[in-house]
């Protein structure tokens, strides 16, 4: 395959290097996610190992699910999008090479030492910390190659898309720094240089921000290009993609304590968290109803576009869950929801229903393009996709809705005497069924991300080397 060295061609070959680990990844750590849920429903299949056990599995799941489903979409669309709204090819075809393969190399290692075991303890931050050095080279080299594009770029502005790739660079680095600080006491063990309640509170400012700014500003990166490239319309509001921007960097750098209620964090701090929480919905729903409105006079598009469909529906998921997150941040709402799978239901509202929505249906415009084929190899199986990727979606969120809900119910409830009216146990049988349900769903959306892989196999077959060539030569004008 071609790997165009002239200044006139885009480079597409490590877009399309991580569009094709985009698909891997999101097929292992789905489907880590569905083995997962069926252990909660057969517990037999921890199969008595420690490798194997609900616990080590479970980080692995979301390492993979969110650093390499997610940041393998995350590269592909924002090397994409940079190189064609700027018009320029990436400064440097090696360093963008480092970023491919040392992102793998952090995935592999990943998954090989959270299964054995090691880890910081820390949630979306687990990996040890040669891993996590390797991964902040991996990352500043990234901000080096979008950055640097991004200032011998020959438009004259900014596309905002732009804005919200940086940003979500730049923040990202800051949040994986400040809470890696660590004291390392031998090669694969360190302990946090924050304690107590610091400790804490740095980690859900990093956890709540992987939340805003990893799954949550990339994406919208990828919304703000895909959207209306899709649709084949201008986005709604430029203006109002301006005031999105900066309203939503400013606000979601505050949330992280809703995380926290009730834990030894001062209560000042809470309600701050909870304040900030709620204000987030604003800029949340400005960006969703600017991405939405962008299909004023093309929603007939709806019938007969699957790939509009995939972007749609994830902004309708993306506003849904960013209406539920600000209600759980209240104080009352949270002593029922924290701990149950209520938590679990909205986190996947986001995950499956927006980050995985939006990267399937951007992926499904890009690949094509990438190859230089007209379209996807079959339009039918995308179909099917977004199907199974809906069905299983809504399966996923209402059952853990009721879980949380009978979880939250069953474990306030008291009798006269003050005693409690249910045993922990009664609480886990009655959250049986919905683990069942919850697993089928999985696997629905799961299996739909095996169609993907067979569509894009046949449309990579099907691509002759002089198309993938001329794919990536730069038509001044287009973007
Ligand atoms: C087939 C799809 C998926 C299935 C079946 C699945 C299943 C699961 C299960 C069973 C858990 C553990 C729940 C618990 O501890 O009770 C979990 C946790 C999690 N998953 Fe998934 N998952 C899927 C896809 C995804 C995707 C695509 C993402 C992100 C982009 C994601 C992000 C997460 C996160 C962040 C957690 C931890 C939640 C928390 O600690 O509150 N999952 N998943
Ligand atoms: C305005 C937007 C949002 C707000 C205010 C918000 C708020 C919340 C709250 C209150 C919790 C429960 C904390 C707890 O009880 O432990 C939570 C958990 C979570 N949310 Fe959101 N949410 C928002 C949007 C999203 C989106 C769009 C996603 C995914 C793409 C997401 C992913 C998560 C994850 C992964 C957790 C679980 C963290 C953990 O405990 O491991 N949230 N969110």
């Amino acid at each position: 395959m071609s790997t165009a060295i002239s200044p006139t061609a885009y480079n597409y070959k490590v877009v399309r290097q991580f569009a094709i680990m985009t698909v891997v990844w999101g097929i292992l750590g789905m489907g880590m996610g569905v083995f997962i849920a069926t252990q909660l429903v057969f517990p037999e299949l921890n199969f008595g190992l420690p490798w194997t056990s609900f616990g080590r599995l479970r980080p692995l799941h979301t390492n993979l699910v969110i650093f390499a489903f997610g940041g393998c979409a995350l590269f592909a669309t924002s090397y994409y999008v940079v190189q064609r709204t700027c018009q320029a090819r990436l400064i440097s075809d090696s360093l963008a090479s480092f970023t491919f393969w040392g992102w793998q190399a952090v995935i592999v290692m990943a998954g090989i030492t959270l299964p054995l075991g090691y880890t910081t303890t820390k949630e979306y931050a687990e990996l040890e910390w040669p891993i996590a050095i390797l991964l902040a080279i991996v990352w500043v080299t990234y901000g080096v190659v979008f950055f640097g594009t991004i200032v011998k770029r020959k438009t004259k502005h900014i596309y905002v898309g732009n804005w919200f790739y940086g940003a979500f660079i730049v923040v990202t680095a800051m949040l994986h720094i400040v809470n890696h600080m660590s004291i390392p006491v031998s090669l694969f063990k360190s302990y946090s240089l924050y304690s107590g309640a610091t400790d804490a509170m740095i980690q859900w400012w990093y956890g709540h921000n992987a939340v805003g700014f990893f799954l949550t500003t990339g994406f919208l990166g990828m919304m703000y290009y895909f959207v209306p490239k899709q649709a084949e319309r201008p986005i709604y509001s430029y203006r109002l993609s301006i005031v999105h921007f900066w309203a939503l960097i400013t606000l979601y750098i505050w949330a992280g304590p809703h995380h926290l209620h009730y834990t030894a964090l001062p209560d000042w701090a809470q309600s701050l968290g909870m304040a900030m929480s709620i204000i987030l919905l604003a800029p949340s729903w400005g960006g969703m109803i600017n991405g939405m409105m962008t299909l004023s006079g093309a929603w007939h598009k709806l019938r007969t576009d699957p790939i509009l469909r995939f972007l749609v529906v994830s902004l309708a998921f993306y506003g849904m869950s960013t209406f539920e997150g600000p209600m759980m941040a209240i104080k009352t709402v949270n002593a029922l929801s924290h701990y149950t799978d209520w938590t679990i239901g909205h986190v996947h509202a986001g995950a499956l229903g927006w980050v995985a929505m939006i990267s399937i249906g951007a992926l499904y415009h890009m690949i094509p393009k990438l190859w230089g084929r007209p379209q996807m190899h079959s339009i039918g199986l995308i179909n099917a996709h977004f199907w199974l990727a809906t069905i299983g979606t809504v399966l996923y969120i209402a059952s853990m809705w009721v879980n949380g809900i009978t979880q939250g119910l069953m474990w306030r409830a008291i009798n006269e005497d003050g005693t409690l009216t249910y045993s922990f146990v009664e609480a886990l049988q009655a959250s049986h069924p919905g683990f069942v349900v919850r697993a089928i769903g999985g696997a629905f959306f799961a299996s739909g991300m095996l169609l993907m892989a067979y569509n894009t196999f046949r449309t990579v077959r099907a691509s002759k080397p002089a198309e993938v060539e001329a794919a990536a030569q730069i038509a001044v004008g287009a973007h």
